[in-house]
């Protein structure tokens, strides 16, 4: 797997020595739970994600920012797909960094590495309702609404929430 470089952005593979950036904003409430996952109560919970999730993993990345990791990014497995050329676009940035462009930055990297090296012919994304500024990350990468899910997924809480998707073709990227 390739690292991407952006204009303010190095995109690289994740080690467990970023284990205490990525617990730095994964301990949020703000965080976490816009994306539906709990938030991280100790270092060793996020050690623990970082061994299963992260890292050694294909295709997902951290976001560095002057040597340090403020969010991740990846292309998953879409579960609503079973399509071998398909991929779910993912993203979670710090709090501290939100608002200045980064994830729309980081994500149209994402998508032309998807789409120019590995291929792909979709990769869709999804966000819950309330997740406003996730949604312009994804009206702002020239994403296309494919509708509403609804009571489509149940959170760490137990709650359902409706989901929004979105997908973009290689030929709509291109
Ligand atoms: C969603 C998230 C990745 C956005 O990252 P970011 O770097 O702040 O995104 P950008 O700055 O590139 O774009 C955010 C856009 O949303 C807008 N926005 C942010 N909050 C908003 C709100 N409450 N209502 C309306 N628009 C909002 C910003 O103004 C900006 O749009 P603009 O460029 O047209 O002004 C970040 O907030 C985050 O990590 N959230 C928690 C995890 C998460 O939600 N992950 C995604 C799960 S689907």
């Amino acid at each position: 797997m390739k690292n991407i470089e952006t204009k303010n952005l190095l995109l690289r593979p994740l080690t467990m020595e970023d284990t205490a950036d990525v617990f730095a904003y994964s301990k949020s409430k703000n965080v976490g739970p816009r994306a539906g996952w709990k938030p991280h109560e100790t270092i060793e919970e996020t050690a623990e994600i970082m061994k299963t999730i992260f890292v050694g993993q294909e295709n997902i990345w951290g976001i560095e920012k002057e040597k340090q990791i403020i969010g991740s990014i990846g292309l998953i497995e879409d579960p609503h797909r079973q399509n071998d050329q398909a991929r779910m676009l993912g993203y979670a940035l710090s709090e501290d960094h939100w608002g200045q462009g980064l994830m729309t930055e980081a994500a149209r990297a994402v998508l032309a590495y998807g789409f120019d090296t590995l291929d792909l012919s979709l990769i869709s994304v999804v966000h819950y309702p309330f997740n406003l500024g996730s949604q312009r990350v994804i009206e702002k990468c020239g994403f296309l609404y494919e509708g509403t899910i609804r009571r489509a997924e149940k959170i760490y809480t137990g709650e359902i929430r409706d989901i929004k998707a979105y997908s973009i073709s290689s030929e709509e990227f291109r």
